[in-house]
């Protein structure tokens, strides 16, 4: 009935975090401002949940480009980023996926779902992607698409500008340029945008999890062929009537990004300090870092847990990510939660 590679699969687990101080999911720790909530509501009241909602969604497009500057046709909207990765995934020629490894693991999952084989390309130490062994494994494996996440989860490193526009510029299918973390980052790649080259994007990070919206940035002409592969109305009611009215107080979401960087700054400086740890530079709203010294990331992990605390453990991914841990920038008070109990575990 079930093929057997999906039977073998596990689901995609997102563990219990009731009661605890949530730093596991890259979530923004702020919420809607109060004083935007009773308007939302309000801009909420007049949807026809009766009806299917907008199928074509124009004006939201055309919002959405309007903020890097390009017209609506060039728009494609997701489920959430994770809606366009399968839909990616779906209308690319058949051949394998070729990604960074580790990196994040639904290019992975997903392609395994459509039986596309996929060909990892190891990081090197320090988390650095070498553009030549890059390039020859997709000219070796005849790529169909490639995924890099700029900056890339976990690691949270931002691959130099040459390393990306060398890769774009020398693949001829299709790249796939994952800005999630975008309103964390130092630059974005969408002058890269070409025939071939697609930027993602998200509103997961920016404080609108719950509503699930993302998006590519592409060529209309491509844009176009993928969309044909969306389902209809993937963007129910709710969500764009919410992304509309969002989408006008974009400085509320600005500055709490601003707020997540400078906490983000502080914790690294705090973590840094830790005679066990070794944490890494990040350009997006979660840092990673490796236990050492006689110190277990299995038995942090779960030391955390007990004291109220979740945060991702990488350490089952093992190879670059062995002993390794991902905690998302909370609010002040959650990250010294975080640090004081990371004390203690670690005292
Ligand atoms: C690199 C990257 N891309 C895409 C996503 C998916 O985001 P969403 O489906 O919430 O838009 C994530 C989520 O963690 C991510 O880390």
């Amino acid at each position: 009935m079930i093929r057997g590679d999906i039977r073998s699969l596990a689901a995609y687990h997102v563990p219990d975090s009731t009661g605890m101080v949530k730093l596991d999911a890259m979530e923004n720790p702020y919420g809607l401002p109060t004083s935007l909530r009773a308007s939302w509501a309000k801009s909420l009241a007049g949807t026809h949940i009766n009806r299917y909602p907008d199928a074509d969604m124009y004006e939201l497009r055309r919002r959405i480009g309007e903020l890097e500057g390009l017209s609506a046709d060039h728009v494609l909207l997701g489920n959430g980023s994770d809606d366009i990765i399968q839909m990616l995934l779906m209308a690319a020629e058949p051949g394998p996926c070729v990604v960074p490894e580790p990196t994040f693991v639904m290019y992975n999952l997903i392609s395994r779902w459509l039986k596309r084989p996929v060909a990892s390309v190891p990081l090197d130490r320090d988390f650095v992607l070498n553009t030549k062994s890059f390039l020859n494994v997709c000219s070796r494996e005849k790529a169909a698409i490639t995924f890099l996440a700029c900056p890339n989860n976990p690691t949270g490193n931002l691959w130099p500008r040459e390393t990306i526009e060398s890769i774009a510029r020398n693949i001829r299918d299709l790249v796939v340029i994952d800005e999630a973390y975008r309103p964390f980052a130092e630059r974005t790649h969408t002058d890269l945008i070409a025939e071939n080259v697609l930027v993602l994007r998200t509103f997961s990070k920016l404080g609108w999890a719950g509503l699930r919206l993302g998006y590519a940035l592409g060529d209309p002409e491509l844009i176009a062929q993928i969309n044909k592969v969306r389902l209809p109305y993937n963007i129910n009611s709710l969500t764009q009537h919410s992304a509309l009215f969002l989408l006008d107080h974009m400085d509320v979401f600005d500055k709490q990004a601003a707020k997540i960087k400078k906490e983000r700054e502080l914790l690294f400086g705090a973590m840094s300090g830790l005679d066990k740890v070794e944490v890494f530079p990040s350009q997006t709203n979660f840092l990673l870092f490796r236990v050492g010294k006689g110190a277990e990331a299995n038995a942090v992990f779960e030391a955390l847990k007990q004291c109220g605390v979740l945060i991702k453990n990488m350490h089952s991914q093992n190879g670059l990510l062995a002993q390794c841990l991902r905690v998302t920038i909370g609010s002040s008070e959650e990250n010294k939660r975080f640090l004081n109990a990371l004390k203690e575990i670690l005292a």
